[in-house]
């Protein structure tokens, strides 16, 4: 497909269609589990099971068929499964939230829980995959297979919209000729974009260049003065650095560091989120941590 989103709305018409054609479910019952805090891109489907108001907010009426839990919590998936329960959609670490990263086990808990009750396991890899998190995909730090993931983003180095919703045969031959597509879905122009970025992914070592050098910008960020954060979360090349409510809101300091060169996102008000290319040196870190020590100052 195209945009990210694109790729989610093809992974949830997968999950809900092998719902009816594979487990049985009675149509049009199937639900799907998703997190709190979630983020999965911006078309009515998509922002009608997020929680953020600022994506929610006057876009109703929204689809239904979708429970939304506490992310991290297995107890709460496992009170949301009944039997029309097709599928666990969620990020195995969510980006806009904040690169919130959940309890160790959550993921592995999730394959347990998916495989008992005959549902599956949808990972969005759209931010998290593809190298950010030191691994190619961030599922892979818990050892577990997903039954599917989207991914977009970094398919084309950040330079093409490309995605793509990956399964295996079995959950894909749901999608038979004529039911699913898109004009520009998978043109050979993206494609060949998709092929180069993916060759230099592996070429230039940068999912393992992501897990030496987050590893580098984790000690550097632990080291700034901690007057302003409450918290930083960082893996591979991707950190999450929470405010003290006191510094005033993120955004601020965002556009401090723009004005010096280094662009940053701020997520949840109080939260700078950090995702330097993959390609970054580690002079570059150096640099960087030292404007946002600054800017912080
Ligand atoms: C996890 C995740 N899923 C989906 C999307 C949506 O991608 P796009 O903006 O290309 O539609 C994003 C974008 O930030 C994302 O982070």
């Amino acid at each position: 497909m195209n945009s990210g989103a694109e790729a989610v709305e093809t992974a949830l018409k997968a999950m809900r269609k092998w719902g009816y054609d594979k487990k049985g479910i009675e149509y049009p019952k199937a639900e799907i589990i998703v997190a709190d805090g979630n983020f999965h891109g911006r078309t009515t489907t998509i922002v009608g099971f997020s929680t953020d108001p600022d994506s929610t907010s006057r876009f109703g009426p929204f689809t239904p068929g979708f429970a939304v839990v506490e992310y991290g919590s297995l107890e709460a998936v496992k009170a949301a499964i009944t039997p029309n329960t097709c599928a666990v959609f969620v990020e195995p670490i969510q980006g806009e939230a904040g690169v919130v990263i959940p309890p160790k086990g959550y993921l592995k808990g999730l394959r347990e829980l998916c495989t008992a009750n005959n549902i599956l396991l949808i990972l969005d890899e759209i931010q998290s995959g593809l190298g950010r998190t030191g691994k190619l995909f961030a599922f892979e730090h818990e050892g577990i297979r997903p039954d599917g993931i989207t991914i977009g983003k970094a398919l084309s180095g950040g330079l093409y919209p490309v995605s793509a919703f990956l399964s295996s045969d079995e959950i894909m031959d749901v999608f038979t000729p004529g039911i699913h597509g898109s004009t520009y879905g998978g043109n050979p122009l993206a494609c060949a974009v998709a092929r180069a970025a993916l060759d230099v992914l592996v070429d230039e070592k940068l999912v393992e260049r992501a897990a030496e050098l987050g590893a580098y910008l984790k000690t550097k960020l632990e080291a700034i003065p901690k007057d302003k954060i409450n918290a930083i979360r960082c893996i591979g090349l991707w950190a999450g650095v929470d405010l003290k409510p006191e510094a005033g809101g993120a955004r601020k300091y965002c556009y401090a560091l723009k004005d010096r060169g280094m662009l940053c996102k701020d997520t949840h008000v109080n939260t700078i989120r950090l995702a330097p290319p993959l390609v970054i040196t580690k002079e570059q870190i150096d640099w960087a941590v030292q404007q946002l020590t600054e800017v912080l100052a």
